[in-house]
């Protein structure tokens, strides 16, 4: 989580454990920007298994990530910059406004501020924070609270460190997305909407350089998109899976005997549906909450977000310009990875390009 300090390093990794796949991007550090070394996506559940997010358990991580390693031929000893995030339930975030606080008083006026704000239960707080604006005027500062527990945390460090790791910097997810939109910077001014759409959560950024800074998890995601083709065409899970990356959301009709997509059960929404309401729902209170409805663009990061139709939905149902986020846009890439902008990554780049 942010610290504002430049830091110095020749080589980064970041790493984006997700319950489906872990990303893990190696890159250079160039005078001037990055260079991507390399990069893996493996997932945690093998292949035509069905992926049941209760199920899934923690120590699957560790032989995956190691494996990850050797086959990048990353030696985890001679890593010094190593960025990895976590997220869910257990992590919290929300910018407020206090009165100027001077800094000797501010973690413990901050931790007393969290506290009232944040959603942290079950466990010893651990807060991490950032000043991002100082209003002469009034005398109030804007501070975004970072908080987890403790528990969270160190479940979080025993994965990396098993696999032989060293932590390096732990950040929050959704910081993470937004700096990897910060950083691969083509934003202007005004208002974007990122949507890191995983497997059975998306995390949805509201994010600009002068605006309030908003996050929040919704709990759907791609496993949502295969149960549906399963309900809708009677389809076993791989099959489902399979047929999910092929066709999206832009399946061909249907044969009559089975029921389309979006005709599943009243009670049953689908899943594009459910998203699109509730990004909806966001968006009126964050312009209740900022005042400010200056919105560009939604992009859309993740795994889910390479399926198809979703991008088109999405645009036409919440009715802001969307795209695929390119996570590449600022990185010098070899020639060999030069077709292969995949927005899978973009949490792992976010991380592996943090510098302070
Ligand atoms: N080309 C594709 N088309 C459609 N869906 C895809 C495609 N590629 C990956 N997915 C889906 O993306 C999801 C995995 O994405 P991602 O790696 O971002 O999730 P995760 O980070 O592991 O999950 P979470 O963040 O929810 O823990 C899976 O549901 C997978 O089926
Ligand atoms: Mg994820």
């Amino acid at each position: 989580m942010a610290k504002k300090k430049p830091l110095k390093f020749k080589e980064s990794v970041g790493i984006d454990i997700g319950t489906h796949s872990v990303k893990l991007v190696h890159l250079k550090r160039l005078h001037d920007g990055f260079k991507l070394l390399n990069y893996e996506i493996k997932p945690t559940v093998p292949e035509g298994v069905e992926y049941i997010p209760s199920d899934l358990r923690k120590d699957r991580y560790v032989p995956i990530i190691a494996e990850m390693l050797r086959s990048l031929r990353i030696n985890p000893k001679k890593i010094n910059h190593l960025v990895s995030a976590v997220g869910g339930d257990q992590v919290s975030i929300k910018q407020i406004k206090t009165i100027f606080l001077p800094d000797d008083e501010l973690e413990s006026a901050l931790f007393f501020e969290a506290k009232k704000h944040l959603a942290i239960s079950g466990g010893e707080m651990v807060l991490d924070f950032q000043v991002l604006s100082l209003e002469e005027k009034t005398n109030n500062m804007n501070v975004l609270l970072v908080a987890t527990t403790k528990e969270h945390l160190r479940d979080h460090t025993n994965i990396l460190q098993n696999a032989g790791l060293t932590p390096h910097f732990v950040d929050a997810e959704a910081l993470a997305v937004a700096n990897s939109f910060a950083l691969n910077a083509y934003a202007e001014e005004g208002v974007y909407i990122i949507l890191n759409l995983g497997a059975h959560r998306t995390t949805m950024v509201i994010y600009g350089q002068n605006t309030k800074f908003f996050a929040r998890d919704i709990d759907m995601g791609g496993y949502n998109f295969t149960k549906d083709i399963m309900k809708a065409r009677d389809l076993t899970w791989a099959e489902a899976e399979k047929f999910k990356f092929e066709y999206g959301m832009q399946a061909p009709s249907q044969e009559s005997n089975t029921v389309s997509l979006s005709t599943l059960d009243i009670s049953d929404k689908p899943t594009e549906e459910s998203i699109a309401l509730e990004v909806k729902r966001s968006l009126r209170y964050y312009v209740k909450e900022a005042g400010n409805s200056d919105f560009r663009k939604i992009l859309l990061t993740g795994g889910t977000a390479k399926l198809k139709g979703l991008k088109e939905y999405l645009e036409e149902n919440v009715n802001i310009p969307c795209e695929i986020y390119d996570p590449f846009y600022n990185l010098e890439m070899p020639e060999k990875f030069k077709e292969k902008r995949d927005p899978q990554l973009s949490l792992a780049l976010g991380l592996a390009m943090r510098t302070e």
